[in-house]
């Protein structure tokens, strides 16, 4: 059963649905958002998380639980939105299996591969599938969140890698299929520290992590949330079907040892 987790009225301003938005990267993108003045629905698996935050947010965050995987709970997710707000402006697609790494691909077990491809890739197709008739009313955009292991990779990360390369073949698939009422970009983000600061035991970052970006720095939820945020503005009305990486230029280096 689909919640509201308060009680305040929808305004009239821009509305948004991000996907994994409980915690890390989504959360800081709503955030970012509701401080721009959108009203955003936060969608997550994590109903007990997704709830408190949103709660947390204001009276511009509403949560609706979802399992992007799940069609009809997407269908259900996307419904309810609308019966909300009468209109959607954009849509977040960031919810994933976020930890790259699976077992050698020797032992790989195929419900593991299926089930990151079905939430880190059939996810997003199955969110733009419903969010695009009212995108279109409404001339929206569509902001996917893959990553530089789209590109790169180390070892034992076969499914996530394919997720992330899918989601930017989809992004492009999308933008040519939507166009020209929606854009629909993806934000590749290389390290970004999203783990969430109210932990009290989370180590700290070497100064090494840092300096090995050409930046001097590890990335922040924020970096990547003014990126997403850029790119559903219509300052952005001129790009579609991209990918934006954002690491510290950290895939821009040559990586031979001496
Ligand atoms: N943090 C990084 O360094 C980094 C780098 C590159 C790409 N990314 C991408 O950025 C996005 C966010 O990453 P993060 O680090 O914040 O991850 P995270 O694990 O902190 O957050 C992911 C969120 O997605 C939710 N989620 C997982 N499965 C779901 C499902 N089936 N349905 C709905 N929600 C679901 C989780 O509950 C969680 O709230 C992901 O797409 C990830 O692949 C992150």
């Amino acid at each position: 059963m689909l919640s509201w987790e308060t009680d305040a009225a929808p305004n009239n301003g821009r509305v948004a649905l991000v996907t994994g938005a409980a915690r890390g990267i989504g959360l800081g993108i709503s955030a970012w958002l509701i401080a721009e003045g959108w009203q955003v629905v936060l969608a997550d698996i994590d109903r007990e998380r997704g709830s408190k935050v949103a709660r947390a947010l204001g009276n511009n965050a509403w949560f609706v639980a979802m399992d992007v995987s799940q069609e009809e709970l997407v269908s259900l997710g996307v419904a309810e939105v609308l019966g909300q707000f009468g209109r959607l402006d954009a849509l977040v697609c960031n919810a994933a299996i976020a930890d790259p790494h699976t077992p050698p691909v020797e032992e790989l077990d195929l419900r593991r591969w299926k089930r990151m491809l079905d939430v880190n890739l059939t996810g997003p197709m199955l969110l733009a599938k419903y969010c695009a008739p009212y995108l279109r009313g409404h001339r929206g955009a569509i902001v996917n969140i893959a990553s530089t292991r789209a590109s790169q990779s180390e070892a034992d990360c076969e499914a996530y890698a394919a997720s992330k390369g899918g989601l930017v073949a989809l992004t492009h698939a999308l933008a040519v299929s939507l166009g020209p009422e929606v854009r629909v970009n993806c934000v590749s983000p290389g390290w970004i520290d999203a783990r969430d600061p109210s932990q009290q035991r989370l180590a700290p970052l070497s100064v090494f992590d840092h300096a090995q970006h050409p930046v001097g720095r590890v990335g922040t939820v924020e970096d990547v949330a003014a990126l997403v945020a850029w790119l559903l503005s219509d300052s952005a009305g001129f790009v579609t079907g991209q990918q934006y990486v954002i690491d510290g230029g950290m895939s821009r280096k040559m990586i031979y040892q001496d």
